[in-house]
């Protein structure tokens, strides 16, 4: 990944990075169990990665593809990527466990999830840490912050000192 254009440095990229990571890597998870047979454990992986997925293209939409929309920069990347997640969508809700082509579908969608990752990565992620205002990023961390608040429970704020 790029190491060497400063994402890494900027919090909520970074984050959206990691999660790039685990997702690709889930994938292959996916593929081990389909070419080991194992379609029911495949299947089960396939739920974690569809949920992972949405969790991801959720912050990425409200937080760094709003934020550069509502700047005007590079809208059209923008549109163009926001096509592509709700391709992934449609694709993901097109597998069947007993489809006898599951196997090519989803060396499909993880082939073009990859290309997509990169784009990100290597395009609007860089475009985003050298070009977005200090507004740009409350939106992403509005985005990020209020989305993990919805989604888990571990905000412990501290009052244990009695
Ligand atoms: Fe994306
Ligand atoms: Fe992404």
């Amino acid at each position: 990944m790029c190491e060497h254009c400063g994402c890494r440095q900027i919090e909520p990229i970074a984050e959206l990075m990691d999660e790039h990571f685990h997702l690709l890597e889930l994938g292959e998870e996916i593929q081990r169990q389909l070419a080991g047979g194992n379609r029911y454990a495949a299947w089960t992986v396939l739920g974690q990665f569809a949920d992972e997925l949405s969790h991801h293209v959720d912050r990425e939409e409200r937080g760094v593809f709003q934020a550069l929309k509502d700047q005007g920069d590079f809208a059209e990347a923008v549109v163009d990527l926001e096509g592509e997640h709700a391709d992934f969508d449609e694709a993901i809700s097109d597998l069947g466990l007993d489809q006898a082509d599951l196997e090519a579908k989803v060396a499909d969608l993880l082939g073009h999830l990859t290309l997509h990752i990169d784009k990100e990565n290597l395009g609007i992620f860089p475009i985003a840490t050298v070009t977005l205002g200090s507004s740009g990023w409350d939106t992403v961390a509005t985005a990020h912050h209020s989305h993990d608040h919805k989604h888990t429970h571990e905000h412990h704020h501290a009052s244990t000192s009695a």
